[in-house]
């Protein structure tokens, strides 16, 4: 049995040491069970249903499992204070506020887009499934690939079509000639792409965006881009909004956005739909009073603007950590498991295919070393012998995660 002990921290890991001290302090919870055990990454059935036991670190739910930012909680602890929960109008400045974090981290400007309130951007992808198609007809999604992408469109009676991501040595691609022959089919007439992409952390450049814009546009197929992990991005590197590729194309697009992922705000907080299509636009608005989307939650309204207005700290030291913790899977991860490249994502993409598991042995095989990954098949076949792991944790956490990940390693 060899258990190997992670090396000493890297100058990077120690400068997260120091800042982490900025999240310590508002701190909910001790170390030894630092997650709210309600929790959805904690629920007891579902780990026994998915995983066989709930003996489990669980890193398998794409959200950050550290304090959150502190002005977010004191905004909603100030709004909770006011005693008064009733209905309430949603202010502009929540846009402004979303727009104005655009501008300033990613150079993108909202001018002459539509932004609407929905939901969650489940609601706001089966919303436009149902506007821009109709049933039996294709909608491409490029697994591996998050999850609920294909339950929303064959729940809708709509054709899941695949184009898969392509796999090289210098990681993932998207295979372009695939998308132009599948989106050639006049029965298809939707794709959703995701930038990033939930699981393998592919940020997609201007130009790959610019062609699958191109071919979308000359096959009249609408792009869904989903983009709430657009702030999770890894310097270098930096995102592409598909509006800023498509320009010029004439594709039909939306895009979904909002604090959920980054400010881990997905149990409270309402997210965005933004488009330049006048027509999406009008259909999503008669949908949301159609079916009363519009309702708001006035802690919703008080966490979503002061996320965008103060969460920027923040951010950069969840940043920081996530940098820091990959480097640690690098430096403590045996050999024959390997760390995907990640351009965004607080989401690990490891191989595990060097140990030879068939799919359903590979959950178990981390189970039984006392882990709950999302193991790679849940996100389309092509994820099969790879598994996710939520790298938004402290780094003690990840420590314990090389020590299982070592634990009996066959070496
Ligand atoms: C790419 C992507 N889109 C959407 C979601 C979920 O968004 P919502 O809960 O608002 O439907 C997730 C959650 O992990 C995600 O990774």
């Amino acid at each position: 049995m060899a258990i190997r002990t992670p090396r000493a921290p890297t100058a990077a890991q120690a400068r997260v040491s120091a800042v982490t001290c900025g999240l310590c302090h508002t701190r909910l919870m001790s170390e030894a069970d630092h997650f709210f055990p309600r929790s959805l990454a904690f629920d007891s059935t579902r780990l026994h249903e998915l995983f066989s036991t709930d003996e489990l670190l669980p890193l398998w739910i794409a959200e950050p499992y550290v304090p959150l930012a502190a002005p977010i909680r004191a905004a909603i602890e100030e709004r909770a204070n006011v005693g008064w929960y009733g209905y309430e109008t949603r202010p502009d400045s929540v846009k402004a506020a979303f727009w104005k974090w655009m501008a300033d981290r990613h150079g993108w400007s909202g001018d002459g887009l539509t932004t609407i309130v929905s939901p969650s951007v489940g609601t706001s992808i089966g919303v436009l499934i149902n506007e821009l198609t109709g049933p039996g007809d294709g909608v491409i999604i490029q697994p591996p690939v998050f999850t609920d992408f294909k339950p929303l469109i064959s729940s809708s009676a709509r054709t899941v079509t695949r184009n898969p991501l392509v796999l090289t040595v210098d990681g993932y691609r998207m295979d372009l000639d695939g998308l132009a022959e599948t989106a050639s089919n006049s029965a298809v007439r939707l794709m959703i792409l995701c930038n990033p992409h939930n699981p393998v952390g592919r940020l997609w450049s201007k130009p790959e965006l610019r062609a699958v814009a191109r071919i979308c546009a000359e096959n009249d197929v609408a792009v869904i881009s989903d983009e709430i992990h657009a702030d999770l991005t890894h310097p270098p590197h930096s995102f592409t909004p598909f509006a800023e590729a498509a320009k010029g194309t004439g594709v039909t697009w939306a895009a979904t956005h909002g604090p959920i992922k980054t400010f881990g705000l997905a149990g409270i907080c309402d997210t965005l739909l933004i488009t330049d299509s006048t027509d999406i636009g009008d259909r999503f608005k008669t949908m949301s009073s159609r079916l009363h989307l519009t309702r708001n939650n006035v802690f919703a309204t008080a966490a979503f603007e002061t996320a965008y207005e103060e969460g920027g700290a923040w951010l950069d030291t969840l940043l920081d950590l996530t940098t820091a913790n990959i480097e640690r899977l690098h430096e403590g991860l045996p050999g024959d498991i390997e760390v995907m490249p990640i351009q965004a994502t607080y989401l690990a993409w490891l191989d595990f295919r060097q140990l030879g598991l068939e799919v359903p042995e590979l959950a178990q095989w981390l189970a039984a070393r006392g882990l709950a990954l999302s193991p790679g098949h849940w996100f389309g076949r092509e994820g099969a012998g790879f598994a996710r792991m939520s790298i938004a944790v402290e780094t003690t956490t990840i420590d314990e995660a090389i020590r299982r990940l070592n634990h009996n390693h066959p070496d």
